[in-house]
C-alpha cells in the first residue's frame, strides 16, 4: 500500500511516499526559511505562495525519489487540514484533491500534531498504546493522553505561548536570528544552565498546563538590567538558563502525567523535540522514573509529510476516507 503524504501547514512545503504506513521512500522537504527571515517570523500570504509555486514540482520529485514512475501508484493520499495557516493549508488540500480526484487514490485529512506524535512510529515500529506525549512545537505545548490508537485526551497545554515560539522570541531578544530554536540550541551547550534562575512558571500548579509568558518578560527584564549596568551579554549562558528553566517545567510535567495515568512509555514529538537539551534530561529523567522515553530522530521532528503520511495510512487501513468537499481548519483541536 503506496500512500503519499502532503503538509503545507506552515512554512515548509513537504511530500512523502511511505509503504505500508511504516517504511519511509522518499520524504522531501523545500524549506522556506529564506523567505520569512527578513521579517523575523512566517508570514502567512507568503508562505501561501510559496507553497504554490513549490509544490507541483515537489511531488514530482517525491514521486521520483520514491522509484515511483507516476501518480497511478499511489492507493491513499493524506494531507494536513489543521490545525495551521488557514491560506498554506489549503494548497496542500487542493493538491491532495486533485490527486485523489484524478487517480482514484484514497483521500484522508490527517490533524498536523497526530502527525507529530506518530513520526515516533516510522522509527520505532507501529503504535502499542496506552502512552503520554508531549507535543511540543512553534504553535502548540501540549500533554496528550493517547489510551488507544487515535483517541487523544488533552492532559493540559499552555496558556499562552508555545515553547517553539518562545525559543524563537528569546534567540531574537538576544540576537541569534530566525528562526531562533536550533541557533539556541546550539548557543546553549556553551553555557552554564545555572548562571541565570529563571523563573519555572506553573512547576507547581499541580496540573499540566504551561506558561511562557513569564518567562519571557523575566529574560527581556534581565537583558534591560544588565545593559542599563553596562554589562556584556553572555549570550551561551542566558540561552543555556533560559532552556533550562522550559525543559525543567516540560520534562517533570510530562513524567507527572505518565505517572497520573498509569503508562509506562512516552512519547515526544514537534519541532522543539528536535532540541538536544530536552531529548537529553527527559531520556535521562524519565528512565530514572521507570519510563521508555521515545522520541523520532531530528528530521522526523520538525515538519515533514512522512508522518502525515503515516497516520493516514492507518486511518485508512480502518476504513475511514476524507470527502473531497472537506475544508481547512485552521485551529482543528486534537480531540475532534
Ligand atoms: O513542529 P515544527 O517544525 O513546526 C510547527 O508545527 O510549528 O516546530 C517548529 C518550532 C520552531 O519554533 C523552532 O524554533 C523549534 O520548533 N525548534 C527548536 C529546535 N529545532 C526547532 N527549538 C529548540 N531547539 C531546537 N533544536
Ligand atoms: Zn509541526
Amino acid at each position: 500500500m503506496i500512500t503519499l503524504g502532503i503538509e503545507t501547514s506552515c512554512d515548509e512545503t513537504a511530500v512523502a511516499v511511505v509503504e505500508d504506513g511504516f517504511t519511509v521512500r522518499a520524504n522531501l522537504i523545500a524549506a522556506q526559511v529564506h523567505l520569512h527571515e527578513r521579517f523575523g517570523g512566517v508570514v502567512p500570504e507568503v508562505a501561501a505562495r510559496a507553497h504554490v509555486e513549490a509544490l507541483n514540482p515537489l511531488m514530482a520529485e517525491t514521486l521520483e525519489a520514491a522509484g515511483l514512475s507516476g501518480f497511478g501508484q499511489i492507493d491513499g493520499v493524506a494531507v494536513t487540514v489543521g490545525p495551521g495557516l488557514v491560506g498554506a493549508l489549503l494548497v496542500g488540500m487542493a493538491a491532495a484533491k486533485s490527486v485523489a480526484l484524478a487517480t482514484g487514490a484514497d483521500l484522508i485529512g490527517v490533524h498536523h500534531l497526530e502527525g507529530h506524535i506518530w513520526a515516533n512510529f516510522l522509527t520505532h515500529g507501529p503504535p502499542q498504546p496506552p502512552y503520554v506525549a508531549l507535543v511540543v512545537s512553534g504553535g502548540h505545548t501540549m500533554i496528550v493522553h493517547m489510551p488507544v490508537v487515535h483517541r487523544h485526551e488533552v492532559m493540559g497545554q499552555t496558556l499562552d505561548d508555545a515553547a517553539g515560539e518562545a525559543f524563537d522570541k528569546v534567540a531574537r531578544m538576544i540576537g541569534l536570528g530566525f528562526p531562533g530554536g536550533p541557533a539556541l540550541d546550539l548557543t546553549a551547550r556553551d553555557g552554564n544552565p545555572e548562571a541565570i534562575r529563571f523563573p519555572r512558571a506553573m512547576e507547581d500548579s499541580g496540573d499540566f498546563n504551561f506558561s511562557m509568558s513569564g518567562l519571557k518578560t523575566a529574560v527581556l527584564r534581565y537583558l534591560k538590567a544588565e545593559r542599563a549596568a553596562g554589562r556584556d551579554i553572555h549570550q551561551p549562558d542566558v540561552a543555556a538558563s533560559f532552556q533550562e528553566a522550559i525543559v525543567d517545567v516540560q520534562v517533570r510535567k510530562t513524567i507527572e502525567a505518565a505517572q497520573q495515568v498509569g503508562v509506562d512509555t512516552v512519547l515526544l514529538g514537534g519541532g522543539v523535540v528536535a532540541n538536544t537539551r530536552l531529548r537529553e534530561r527527559m531520556e535521562h529523567e524519565g528512565s530514572a522514573a521507570g519510563l521508555r522515553v521515545l522520541f523520532p530522530p531530528l528530521d522526523l521532528c520538525t515538519d515533514n509529510a512522512a508522518m502525515i503520511a503515516c497516520v493516514g495510512a492507518a486511518r485508512l487501513i480502518r476504513g475511514e476516507r476524507t470527502s473531497l468537499d472537506i475544508g481547512a481548519d485552521p485551529n482543528l483541536g486534537l480531540g475532534s
